[in-house]
């Protein structure tokens, strides 16, 4: 597939992902029994992902949003802009922060003290794809759903400035 001269190669198709999320979604709400947990996108990317999970979920949850930016193109800018901050409701709640990739760890370090910082009894991270061979930050996903190799990936909700978050399988940006 060849979008504005940008090569895309599907990584991850679109039934290996839901057949992955479904596993996600058990594998949480097991852990999850008697909690009902707080779970907190991270937008934008993580906005499909989250909602093809939480449908997914058998114990009820509740559904909340924080917004951040953290990348230029296909680069990470070091620092976390809040746009939308942790909402007041985490204070004495069993989190769950929903996030599309950890790469460097430095969005989901932040994010994590954040949400501590703000009351929380306790924080469990979920994010999609993982790529351990970029961190910088020691950070360990709680729940992860493919550990990828250093590639720069859209769909499915990620994006490569803004664009691609609509296609439905993980794509690899050739160039
Ligand atoms: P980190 O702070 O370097 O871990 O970056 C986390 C954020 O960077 C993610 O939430 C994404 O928004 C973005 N990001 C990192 N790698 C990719 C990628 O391969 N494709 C699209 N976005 C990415």
């Amino acid at each position: 597939m060849e979008i504005e001269n940008l090569r895309l190669e599907v990584l991850i198709d679109r039934e290996k992902i839901a057949k992955r999320v479904k596993e996600l979604a058990e594998e949480i709400s097991k852990d999850f029994e008697n909690e009902d947990p707080l779970m907190i996108g991270i937008l934008n990317g993580a906005f499909i992902f989250m909602a093809d999970l939480v449908r997914e979920m058998k114990v009820p949850v509740e559904v909340e949003f924080i917004r951040v930016k953290s990348y230029c193109g296909t680069n990470t800018t070091g620092c976390v802009e809040v746009l939308l901050d942790v909402p007041e409701c985490v204070k004495g709640k069993n989190v769950v922060i929903v996030e599309d990739i950890v790469d460097t760890g430095i969005t989901m370090n932040y994010l994590l003290n954040r949400v501590k910082n703000k009351g929380a009894k306790s924080v469990k991270v979920c994010a999609l794809l993982d790529k351990p061979s970029r961190r910088i930050v020691d950070i360990k996903p709680d729940y992860v759903g493919f550990e990828i190799p250093d590639y720069f990936v859209v769909g499915y909700g990620l994006d490569y400035n803004g664009k691609y978050r609509e296609l439905p399988d993980i794509c690899v940006v050739k160039n």
